[in-house]
């Protein structure tokens, strides 16, 4: 029999086809029984019917039991009111294995019930349309660059050197040189590649020994990272409305069944164009005060402060332009006020916050090997980084984007936890 996967039906109505699958679920119905069957790429009705069936094949539906898999033989018929609009009348089955009783069922779980079986919670339907979203996304993003003339570079997840903050470090032991650590970004060697190839992007894990539970961190995320040689930070402000503004369009173009399906509320995604808004870090302090946030002009954005803040728009927020002690060593001295630094966030709207982490890099040799000193970083292990401010120096920028913040924006979800197949957290290793 020809084996047919359920996105493709269309081009096979009335058909003898196979589909090979597990059972989703299962009812009776007079002198008939339907399986709901799930192969990956849709659910198919599946009908069987006393009078056309050997008592052999009839008999199969008491023995299969929720999440067996199985090989079903039959016609193919489109049926507006069965579930995905077909339905196989059943010829045969093929039972592969009985599954024992499965843990999860149609009734409500608890949230570390269903992390613990993470493993298996994948196949339920809410889970299988995020990822088929954060799929789109990532697709949509390796487009645009690739599109776009920037050159795909892979950066080192073991590192030497601390490319964010010593505070939410992974250590490991490497050979004979001490400690290494766990990437925290592949920002430095892009640095490094884009005073090589111009236009650079990488696409890989970072790690974050974040040691708070909080529904934004992940101990292990992707991040999607761009550099741009002879590029300030306006023009890179720029870059990423463009690109966030892409990844929206392709994901209101293929996705809508799926972000119906988890029902995100898809007239709030619809009103995501250019131009976003642009707030100095001087006015959101301003703004924050008056939203009852106690922050203080030097503090960096909480978690709190980004929720109150960007429940107030509806489009994303670049705040630029943040005080130098809140961020990283690496960014350039703002020249009309060296109090501050050419920086930008990245604020998603309806609540989410920060999804990306951007800025204009220092070239000053001399200001930057101050900045490593002032912070106690090591400097021998910056002295590669320091020699990309010796030979040819550049004015350059970039941002790193989070793969999970911005897929748990965009299907509206509480916590980043389910917009990774399998997350890492404070109290989570398993499964
Ligand atoms: O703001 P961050 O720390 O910036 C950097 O790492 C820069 N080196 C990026 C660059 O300029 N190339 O991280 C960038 C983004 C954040 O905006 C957020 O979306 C995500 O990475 N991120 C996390 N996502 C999930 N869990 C965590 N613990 C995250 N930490 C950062
Ligand atoms: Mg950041």
């Amino acid at each position: 029999m020809n084996w047919v996967y359920i996105k493709d039906f269309k081009e096979h109505i009335g058909e003898e086809i196979t589909v090979k699958g597990w059972i989703y679920n299962k009812r009776k119905g007079g002198k008939i029984r339907f399986l709901l069957v799930r192969d990956g790429t849709g659910i198919v009705q599946c009908v069987m019917s006393k009078a056309e069936l050997p008592e052999e094949e009839w008999g199969k539906f008491s023995i299969l039991t929720q999440e067996s898999s199985l090989e079903v033989n039959g016609k193919l018929r489109a049926e507006q009111r069965a579930p995905g609009g077909y339905e196989l009348d059943v010829e045969s089955i093929n039972i592969v294995q009985i599954a024992d009783g499965y843990p999860i069922t149609p009734k409500e779980h608890g949230v570390d019930f269903l992390l613990d079986n993470r493993h298996l919670w994948l196949r339920s339907r809410r889970q299988h349309n995020i990822m088929l979203i954060r799929n789109e996304i990532a697709k949509a993003i390796r487009d645009y660059f690739y599109d776009n003339d920037f050159i795909l570079i892979d950066t080192p997840l073991i590192t030497g050197s601390i490319g964010e903050t010593a505070s939410t470090l992974f250590e490991t032991k490497y050979y004979d040189f001490g400690t290494a650590y766990l990437a925290q970004t592949g920002q430095l060697y892009l640095e490094a590649a884009c005073m090589a190839f111009g236009k650079v992007y990488g696409f890989g894990p970072s790690f974050r020994a974040e040691k708070s539970k909080t529904r934004r961190h992940l101990s292990e995320y992707w991040h999607i990272e761009g550099e741009i040689a002879f590029c300030d930070n306006n023009a890179n402000i720029d870059l990423q409305e463009d690109l966030v503004v892409y990844i929206l369009e392709r994901v209101l173009e293929k996705c809508r069944p799926q972000l119906e399906a988890i029902d995100r509320d898809i007239s709030a995604l619809e009103k995501v164009k250019k131009p976003f808004y642009r707030f100095s870090y001087d006015e959101t302090i301003k703004i924050l005060q008056e939203l009852g946030s106690d922050i203080k002009w030097g503090d960096d954005l909480g978690g709190g402060d980004e929720t109150i803040l960007t429940k107030q728009y509806d489009k994303p927020i670049f705040v630029m332009n943040y005080p130098v002690k809140a961020k990283a060593f690496y960014m350039k001295r703002n020249p009309d006020n060296p109090q501050t630094v050419l920086c930008s966030d990245l604020l998603a709207p309806e609540g989410y916050g920060e999804i990306i982490g951007a800025s204009q890099r220092e070239d000053d040799f001399d200001l930057l090997l101050q900045r490593i000193k002032e912070e106690n970083l090591p400097e021998e292990a910056y002295d590669w980084y320091l020699d990309l401010r010796k030979y040819g120096s550049v004015p350059h920028s970039g941002f790193g984007l989070g793969l999970e913040r911005t897929v748990t924006w965009i299907c509206g979800l509480k916590h980043v936890r389910e917009s990774i197949p399998f997350p890492r957290m404070l109290y989570r290793l398993y499964p």
